[in-house]
């Protein structure tokens, strides 16, 4: 197989030379254009894996190569060397599709990270991704469609993208699908929830300490932002980072380095930053609480996940599926929906989305007592109809745990009075046998 084959457009020299040395190093073939004319002359002659160019060229702006790239040859990777500071051009660059950057001076460890993660993006392109087992996203529904193309067209490139959306619509997945769509498959996906870490220890927890930094730091300990090296760090509820985070994220992004608490040195990272938030960035920003430099950097790409009633389509398909998924972890067939059912489905507003249907599907599982999942098994909250839908407030999870614990309470003294004889307790409880049983495994009743 012949090398793969990148082409450097730079007018300067030096910078031509030690970036066609360190490729060569790295088994690769270089070829060089010194302005933009002779760059689309060339990439008209032949095939390139990756382009990397200048963003100041004797003829013009790096910018426009990364255009007509686009344009005329989608599939190739490019990538811009920007000049140091200037990371609002570079931010520009990967809006236009350009798949990363480089600062000068460069760190020929961050180019030749970079160059690698862009030839295995070549090689994946094609066979082999869709035969890849792993969570999909369900929907036949034009905006699901929509979801999907975007999904593949961001992962192919190394720039944050920033996943908007209410709660529960799938914005997990999305970064997920993205993270197993690109070039960083093979490396880690790690997911911080940024609401779930106490202020005192995020710092550490984030980007790591040396032993001896503070009390208690008894042993250098490794961030999250490192165990994400080489593959996706997805910062979920991002709005929730302090600002003093905020500022170290930034870092990350943007100079791609790392410090942890107690160390010297800023440390080399490799990280695709996706992040995403139920939350207004943009009104975080107004009112002072998120930064607005952060907020550019980790929005370059946005992605917004529609609601489920604004693709109500699919519901019938989501359900179908879900209910086949739970009836497997049940070990036994699952019910169908009643065609009353599916229609109040239908009709409802989901405040919660895709993860409410899921729920309000396991507990009908549990009610249902034939093999038609009735309406009244749905048990679906009163005054969410397709219109309260985008009003009602969330709060759907503390509820849910409290009507887990009436649930649990409920059913162990149901046990204790008929001395842990399931069947009876079932009959005391009004469910069928299999319900209780399902009920014991599901809330973790001994
Ligand atoms: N289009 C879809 N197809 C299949 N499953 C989906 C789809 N959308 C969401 N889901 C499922 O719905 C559940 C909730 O999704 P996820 O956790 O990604 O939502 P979220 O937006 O991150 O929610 P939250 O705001 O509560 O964190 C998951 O089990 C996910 O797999
Ligand atoms: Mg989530």
């Amino acid at each position: 197989m012949a090398k793969p084959t990148i082409l450097i457009v730079d007018d300067e020299a030096d910078l031509v030379e030690l970036v066609s040395l360190t490729l060569a190093r790295m088994n690769l073939a270089t070829e060089s254009a010194g302005d933009l004319a002779s760059a689309r002359r060339i990439m008209g002659e032949r095939r390139f894996d990756l382009c990397l160019a200048d963003m100041r060229l004797p003829d013009g702006d790096g910018l426009d190569l990364v255009a007509w790239i686009q344009q005329h040859q989608p599939s190739l990777p490019v990538a811009v060397i920007s000049a140091h500071g200037n990371v609002e051009s570079a931010v520009r660059a990967l809006k236009l599709g350009a798949f990363d950057f480089v600062t000068k001076p460069l760190d020929l460890g961050v180019l030749r990270r970079l160059v690698a993660v862009a030839i295995r993006l070549g090689d994946s392109s094609g066979a082999g991704e869709t035969t890849r087992l792993g969570p999909q996203l369900l929907g036949a529904s034009q905006a699901m469609g929509e979801l999907r193309a975007l999904i593949a067209r961001v992962a192919r490139s190394q720039a944050p993208v920033h996943i908007s959306g209410e709660s529960g619509t799938g914005k997990e997945l999305v970064a997920r699908l993205i993270h197993a769509g690109g070039a960083r498959r093979d490396g880690p996906f790690v997911a911080v929830n940024c609401g779930a870490i106490p202020t005192e220890l995020m710092e550490s927890e984030l980007f790591g300490h040396k032993r001896g930094s503070f009390t208690g730091a008894v042993s250098d300990k490794r961030g999250l932002v490192q165990s994400a090296e080489g593959g996706t760090l997805f910062l979920d509820e991002v709005a929730d980072l302090p600002l003093h985070m905020q500022v170290k994220l930034l870092r990350v992004i943007q100079e791609k380095s790392v410090r942890p608490i107690g160390e010297q040195r800023e440390q080399p990272i490799d990280v695709r930053v996706l992040s995403a938030t139920h939350k207004s960035l943009a009104a975080l920003v107004a009112s002072g609480r998120f930064r607005e430099d952060l907020y550019y950097r980790i929005n370059v790409i946005e992605i917004r996940v529609p609601a489920l009633r604004e693709h109500a389509g699919d519901i019938p398909e989501l359900a179908a599926t879900m209910l086949r998924r739970l009836g497997r972890r049940l070990g036994n067939e699952a019910p169908a929906l009643g065609p009353e059912a599916l229609s109040a489905l239908g009709a409802y507003g989901f405040p919660g989305n895709v993860r409410e249907l899921e729920n309000i599907l396991e507990r009908a599982l549990t009610l249902s007592t034939s093999e038609h999942i009735s309406v009244g098994d749905l048990q679906l909250r009163e005054g969410a109809g397709a219109a309260a839908g985008a009003a009602a407030a969330p709060g759907g999870a503390a509820l849910g745990d409290q009507l887990e614990n009436i649930e649990r309470d409920a059913i162990i003294k149901a046990l204790e009075q008929t001395r842990y004889n399931k069947t009876a307790a079932a009959r005391l409880l009004g469910m069928t046998f299999r319900a209780l049983r399902y009920k014991v495994k599901k809330l973790g009743i001994e």
